[in-house]
């Protein structure tokens, strides 16, 4: 593959992200043949936000590939404060071979990028959250006999994890429709970068603000309404979103099969807490797959 980092959804093609899911299976069902495969190797994860999934999934999964990891939490504040991201990625660079980051802007990780010259992983800023995608497709390669018939739904607010998703969708040539109040649109930037993908797939993105007009969907996703950093008014908040809250009724308007989180959830916010803990929710098949998909995408970095 030619890329050395995993840092954005618009870098890949479909192509890739094809080859990334089916390593990630492979891995998934027989992670004996994978054992070795990152011996000798060792990987700082940098996270400047709290994680469950994403630093529990990362540590097993590096370790299940033979490799050896190492956290560096909240403790040393944000990134660039206490000294320069430049000075950060060149030491790191020094011990590790590669870096695991979560930051507050998708700007630390491109610098981290250019001068630590070793892979860097995306691992959730303010615009993307590609390593969760990427589980998100495999879950539903796996739940469905052919993904390009996806129909895929976002409702709530537009954000890292919707970013992500979309792009990926519209590369995989899957049609994405985002449903979101209209005080909370999607970015002029990430909408001409959602145009220039879906032109190039054949995709179809939809974005609308009236809920009723949702129509057939294979699956709907939501997300939190206030990310980790948003400085919003909470009780605003609620107000604008609770129409969008996705629920049986909103299942059954829409015949979706399935219904998908990233988690953390807001039980009764985005969904409610009897859809979460039911049998459309896969969101534990996804967290499940955090750490297949995020193997393939370590695989892949290493191995080229
Ligand atoms: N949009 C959420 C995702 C958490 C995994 C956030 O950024 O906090």
């Amino acid at each position: 593959m030619s890329y050395s980092h995993f840092l954005a959804d618009d870098q890949f093609n479909k192509a890739q992200l094809l080859e990334l899911i089916n390593l990630a299976k492979n891995i998934k069902q027989s992670p004996q043949n994978y054992q070795q495969a990152l011996a000798g190797k060792s990987v700082v994860m940098l996270f400047e936000k709290p994680s469950l999934r994403t630093h529990i999934s990362f540590d097993i999964g590096i370790q299940k590939l033979g490799g050896h990891s190492v956290y560096i939490g909240q403790q040393n504040g944000k990134l660039g404060e206490r000294e320069r991201v430049i000075d950060v990625a060149k030491n790191l660079a020094c011990w590790s071979d590669a870096i695991v980051a979560r930051v507050f802007n998708q700007k630390s990780l491109e610098e981290l990028a250019e001068y630590a010259g070793i892979p860097v992983i995306n691992a959730l800023s303010d615009l993307y959250h590609p390593c969760q995608a990427l589980a998100d497709f495999l879950t539903l390669a796996e739940q469905t006999d052919d993904l390009s018939s996806v129909k895929l739904a976002y409702v709530g607010d537009p954000n890292n994890v919707s970013n992500s998703l979309m792009l990926m969708a519209l590369t995989l040539g899957i049609d994405f429709t985002l449903v979101c109040p209209k005080e909370v649109g999607i970015s002029t930037a990430m909408l001409a970068q959602t145009k220039t993908v879906s032109a190039q797939s054949g995709a179809k993105f939809t974005q609308i603000h009236d809920i009723d007009s949702i129509g057939e969907q294979t699956a709907i996703y939501t997300d939190t309404w206030i990310s980790m950093g948003d400085d919003k008014d909470t009780q605003q908040i609620l107000k604008t979103f609770m129409p969008y809250q996705v629920n049986h009724q909103l299942v059954k308007k829409t015949s979706a099969r399935f219904v998908m989180h990233c988690q953390p959830a807001h039980l009764n916010q985005e969904i409610t807490q009897e859809l979460f803990d039911s049998k459309f929710s896969v969101a534990t098949e996804q967290a499940e797959n955090r750490m297949w998909a995020q193997c393939a995408v370590l695989l892949t970095l290493f191995i080229q």
